[in-house]
């Protein structure tokens, strides 16, 4: 029998890249006796020819029109990031004929269903397990084992870059500030790090998650969006001392027939599974109605674990390409209908500054009280005596439009000098 080949075009070899070329070799021999399948790398686009590479030259190319346009080739594999050019080159790919292969979160999180809708049209493979946690299964499983669930709730811990630093605020009691120098040191954090701290990339992995789980893209507008800047390490030994860690979570949750989708630093029980997930781990725990808990977790992202998930996707490709198949591109429909945050019911945790007086504690309640907050747990330190104390609050479950009245209410009116942090509970 004639070996079967896959022509592999591969569009960025950097990070990914590099990795999944090199498991490819590696592991060529194995995965030829899975698939019954050669996969071989015909071409590599880059985008500086001048750049030092592991690979003989020949093999590379800065037009990657041509890759894409080439006829001999018959899969792409997206590896450069951000929507342009990748964007309108996975396009032509698709238009062109050829199976897709991404790790590109972005991408899929802002023109998703479109791509998919148009892979589904041509009969062809559009896989993107690699964009969400590294190489963790996620995607799949969604797609596959789990879908015939109700998914009642789903968290994830998505980036590893604010889990490392959150878990290192925590370990080492140290401020925000203090830990970013050192994950950029060690290659954890980018030298801008506003698409992981601020949440965008979080925000573009759990509407990628929420659309596949709910069958309809969850448009990135539509996600709240907070991230971790303003966590300090007082918040942190505040939640210790409650029982709880501070993670950044994306959370998607069914409201009626629509879906409310958010990214926040929140307060963890520490007996949560998630809550165990540390350092650039990183973990997603959902509830669906028949199978209940169920919790992911491993290695979200580096070169060696997303290239895992990247050849995964190529063993799929290789093999549906071998019975001639249909195609494999699961479409789901663009806008799907959201939910406000401010119709949330949540518990949350405030800390603020008081003048230490007689009475502060009773008003503040009762301001609190007003506007339907009330307060379950409470820490009170004193910082100047008899002029200025620090009191913590957890309050019972309210809605977050409350919650944000309440919130407003605590002035020098009530003895609340500064409001330090609000930040939301999960329990
Ligand atoms: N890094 C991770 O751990 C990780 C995890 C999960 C998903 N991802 C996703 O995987 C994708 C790749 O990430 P990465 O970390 O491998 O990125 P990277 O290390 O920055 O590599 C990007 C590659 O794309 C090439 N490239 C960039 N812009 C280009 C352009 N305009 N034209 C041609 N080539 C261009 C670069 O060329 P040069 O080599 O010439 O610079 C480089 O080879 C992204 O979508 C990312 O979100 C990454």
């Amino acid at each position: 029998m004639a070996e079967r080949r896959l022509r592999l075009g591969m569009l960025g070899y950097g990070t990914v890249g590099s990795g999944a070329y090199r498991m490819l070799e590696d592991n060529q021999a194995s995965i030829q006796a899975k698939t019954g399948t050669r996969i071989e790398v015909a071409r590599i686009g880059v985008k500086d020819a001048q750049k030092p590479r592991d690979l003989s030259p020949e093999i590379f190319t800065t037009d990657l029109d041509s890759i894409v346009n080439d006829p001999e080739i018959d899969t792409i594999v997206e590896l450069i990031g951000g929507t342009d050019p990748a964007g309108r080159l996975v396009e032509l790919a698709l238009n062109n004929g050829k199976n897709v292969v991404t790790a590109n979160k972005e991408l899929m999180a802002k023109h998703g269903s479109r791509l998919v809708h148009l892979a589904k049209s041509k009969r062809l493979d559009l896989h993107y397990e690699a964009a969400v946690g590294g190489g963790i299964p996620l995607i799949q499983p969604l797609k596959h084992q789990l879908a015939g669930n109700d998914v009642l709730k789903m968290m994830g811990i998505l980036n590893g870059t604010t889990n490392f630093i959150l878990t290192a605020m925590q370990q080492d009691g140290a401020d925000f500030a203090e830990v970013l120098p050192d994950a950029q040191a060690k290659g954890y954090a980018e030298a801008d790090p506003t698409n992981d701290v601020d949440g965008f990339d979080t925000m573009y992995k759990i509407s990628v998650l929420a659309s596949i789980a709910f069958g309809r893209q969850v448009a990135i507008e539509e996600v709240h969006r907070e991230g971790i800047r303003s966590i300090s390490k007082v918040d942190m030994k505040y939640a210790d001392v409650l029982g709880y860690v501070i993670k950044l979570l994306g959370i998607c949750e069914p409201v009626g027939d629509r879906v409310r989708v958010r990214v926040h630093p929140t307060f963890l029980p520490k007996t949560h599974p998630l809550a165990s997930v540390n350092g650039v781990y990183n973990g997603l725990w959902l509830h669906g109605d028949f199978v209940g808990d169920v919790m992911f977790s491993g290695r979200g992202a580096g070169s060696d674990p997303t290239a895992s998930a990247v050849v995964g996707d190529l063993i799929d490709v290789a093999r549906n390409m071998a019975i001639d198949g249909p195609g494999s591109a699961l479409p789901y429909d663009p806008d799907m209908p959201t939910e406000s945050i401010t119709t949330l019911r949540s518990r949350y945790y405030i800390r603020i500054r008081t003048l230490d007086r007689p009475l502060v504690l009773g008003k503040i309640a009762t301001a609190m009280g007003q506007r339907g907050v009330s307060i379950a747990a409470m820490e009170m330190k004193t910082i100047v005596p008899h002029e200025e104390g620090e009191i913590v609050f957890l309050t019972d479950y309210a809605t977050e439009s409350d919650f944000r009245e309440a919130v407003a209410s605590l002035t020098a009116e009530v003895g609340v000098s500064k409001v330090h942090a609000t930040i939301r509970v999960e329990d």
